[in-house]
């Protein structure tokens, strides 16, 4: 157990806040698991520094804030199914999660969140990049956020990781288990904050539903040009023993892939989330 004080300060303007202040590694107290909550669902990511967690901690850590989903697509961890391996070797050149998107909307309950912790970074490069689903509904006007609340968007799974890769072999797996789709509103009222976020994203949206592919398309990429605005992202350096913990139903992540010829090590732990509407 632990009593230190713990120090929030914001990263980005409307995303993102690190926290100070906290081993991780230990049980935390019912004062920092509150914080961390808290933080989460308003600022849609936190991160911490220089912690040093074995694999049973860090599983540990993750039950302190839900059940954990095991990732049907991802190598584990030898001895660790908990553990989703996001690595990228120096001879392998695509990376894993390298375009906008959030985790999990192809399944109709999505997870909540994950928490990604850095064991091996590149000496440059291999940041992630953040983007507050509030914020971007929040700047749209009231006509097209009217429109917007009237629609639902069909999610899926097939196209990213239902198409087996060469490059991605050893990483990601079981293509044929790739068969969730799902429907979800296009805004949604985040569980625990109460506020309303926009909930498509390129990774895994197809389309609105009862629209066709076609009809969808300008309006998706408008949104998505607008999700992805500067203003509303931050921007995350790693270190060896940084640790971000995310919220899908808030956020979008994209992790940079320019480190050629390096090796990135990331172990990653999915919560499960709620149905959410
Ligand atoms: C992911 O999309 O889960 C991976 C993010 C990262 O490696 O930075």
């Amino acid at each position: 157990m632990q009593s230190n004080t713990i120090r929030v300060s914001p990263v980005g303007a409307t995303v993102g806040a690190e926290i100070a202040g906290v081993n991780l590694a230990e049980p935390l107290i019912d004062q920092a698991v509150a914080t961390i909550r808290l933080t989460l669902a308003d600022r849609g990511v936190v991160f911490f520094r220089d912690q040093t967690l074995r694999q049973d901690q860090h599983i540990a850590l993750a039950r302190q804030f839900g059940a954990i989903n095991i990732n049907r697509f991802f190598a584990h961890v030898e001895n660790y199914p908990e553990i989703a391996l996001v690595v990228k070797e120096p001879r392998q050149t695509r990376n894993i999660g390298g375009g906008w998107h959030t985790d999990h909307s192809y399944d109709q309950i999505p997870a909540m969140g994950s928490m990604l912790y850095a064991r091996e970074v590149p000496p440059t490069g291999g940041d992630t990049l953040f983007a507050s689903m509030y914020a971007a509904y929040d700047a749209l006007s009231d006509g097209l956020k009217q429109t917007l609340l009237g629609l639902r968007a069909v999610h899926s799974s097939r196209h990213v990781f239902g198409v087996a890769r060469d490059d991605m072999k050893g990483r990601i797996g079981n293509a044929e288990l790739a068969t969730q789709d799902a429907v979800h509103p296009v805004v949604i009222t985040h569980p625990d904050s109460g506020r309303k976020a926009l909930y498509v994203n390129p990774g895994f949206t197809l389309r609105f539903d009862g629209w066709t592919d076609e009809e969808s398309r300008p309006l998706l990429d408008l949104l998505y040009r607008h999700a992805a605005r500067p203003e509303f992202t931050c921007r995350f350096a790693w270190r060896t023993g940084s640790m971000a913990f995310w919220d899908n139903r808030s956020t979008w992540h994209y992790a940079l892939n320019d480190y050629q010829g390096e090796r990135r090590l990331m172990h990653r732990i999915t919560l499960e989330g709620c149905e959410i509407g």
